[in-house]
């Protein structure tokens, strides 16, 4: 089946180099199958079985939200509602998910799982990375990974998101559990390994233990780090060379320089892509009322910047790409078009995807046709539903 998109007021391609949206005016995209087949002037685009006329608006690649944890059970507003009253966020809050979520039913880890992914896809969202890390078990954190198999092949291991409460006076004994019989239950359900690397959860050398490991086992490496504070999480990214840093909200000159180097020497990377991208959460600001990341220091050293939702029940109850586009641009300094292109081709690359996050002959049908004429109305109409299509795969919703 083909399906033709005519009458683009605004197609955003990011075709156009690193950073830069390469917008085409008056343009028309045919889709066959789940690939996009052409793109040029409207009115000039060969037959196809159906056709949508876009009516003039913008549209844009799907967003790619590369950060999410959506594998859980039960909600922390009283949580939220406590910081909005002053208290601060630590964290601390993760083993309270874990509680309810090693409770919960597989069908019902399944059901919010799956809940979230379609109200994302409704705001723009066509790829979704998921993250296990509410179960802490061996046989909870492999249920969390297979159902989050059933709804994206991005799929990240998470064991090491906190020392769950029976190895609290050892944690080293639950690196142990992570590195050897929990990794090989995720194994093959997962494609990444990550770690909350941060005062409180993992330290540096249990960083780097669970990571070679996982490294060990073939999976590509990402990390949360530099969240509550300095610490070593930029660096020891940069050095493992893993996909994507994950927070950067604490960031040193050292971390700046580390992630603005390039690197030759990584044997680890999936592709030809080497570079650590620096992904930003800013829903973790908003919702544990922290200071945001300095956006306007990493694109200005020229690191590759991306945008995610962080969507858990703790620390940024959102699956809305478009709400942390606005934030990032309010808030975060970054231009528009930054902020656009962070939360497509950025999150792509955090993936070490090429076939995503961009409109492009032969990359994957998956775009959004907004309800407005430009990509500059999703920052200019905060908390808007501008999403009036999307195409995933080649299919309308
Ligand atoms: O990315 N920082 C660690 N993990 C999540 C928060 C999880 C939670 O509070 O439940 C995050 O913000
Ligand atoms: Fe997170």
């Amino acid at each position: 089946m083909s399906l033709l998109i005519d009458n683009i007021g605004e197609l955003v391609t990011n075709g156009a180099g690193p950073g830069l949206l390469g917008v085409i005016p008056d343009a028309a995209v045919v889709v066959e199958g789940d690939r996009i087949a052409w793109i040029g002037a409207r009115g000039g685009a060969p037959a196809a079985d159906t056709r949508l006329d876009a009516g003039g608006a913008a549209v844009l690649p799907g967003f790619v939200d590369s950060h999410a944890h959506l594998v859980f059970a039960g909600d922390r507003a009283a949580e939220f509602g406590a910081r909005m009253a002053g208290e601060p966020y630590t964290g601390g809050g993760i083993r309270t998910t874990v509680g309810a979520t090693r409770a919960a039913s597989d069908d019902e880890l399944r059901h919010t799982a799956g809940r979230l992914v379609a109200e994302a896809r409704r705001q723009g969202t066509t790829t979704v990375e998921i993250k296990s890390g509410y179960g802490l078990t061996v046989a909870d954190e492999a249920r969390s990974l297979r159902i989050a198999r059933e709804l994206t092949e991005e799929t990240t291991f998470l064991g090491a998101h906190t020392v769950p409460a029976e190895y609290a006076d050892d944690p080293w004994r639950y690196v142990g559990l992570v590195c050897g019989p929990m990794l090989a239950a995720a194994r093959p359900y997962a494609k990444w390994i990550d770690v909350f690397c941060e005062r409180g959860a993992f330290d540096e050398d249990q960083t780097r233990t669970i990571l070679a490991a996982g490294q060990a086992a073939g999976l590509g490496l990402r990390l949360h780090g530099n969240q509550l504070g300095p610490g070593p999480g930029v660096r020891l990214a940069v050095e493992t060379g893993a996909a994507s840093v994950d927070h950067c909200t604490h960031l040193t000159d050292a971390d700046i320089d580390a992630l603005a180097s390039p690197r030759f020497d990584c044997m680890c990377a999936r592709g030809s892509e080497t570079t650590t991208v620096a992904t930003l959460l800013p829903g973790a600001e908003f919702s544990t009322r922290s200071p945001y990341p300095d956006a306007r220091r990493l694109l200005d050293a020229g690191i590759t910047v991306a945008l995610a939702t962080d969507c858990n029940p703790g620390s940024s109850y959102t699956s809305s790409m478009p709400f942390c586009i606005a934030l990032a641009v309010r808030e975060m300094r970054m231009t528009q078009a930054e902020a656009v292109w962070a939360a497509t081709a950025g999150g792509a690359r955090a993936l070490r995807r090429d076939d995503i996050g961009v409109l492009a002959v032969g990359a994957r049908a998956d775009l959004t046709v907004l309800d407005a004429p430009s990509h500059l109305h999703l920052a200019y109409r905060p908390g808007v539903p501008l999403i009036r299509t999307v195409v995933q795969g080649g299919v309308l919703s």
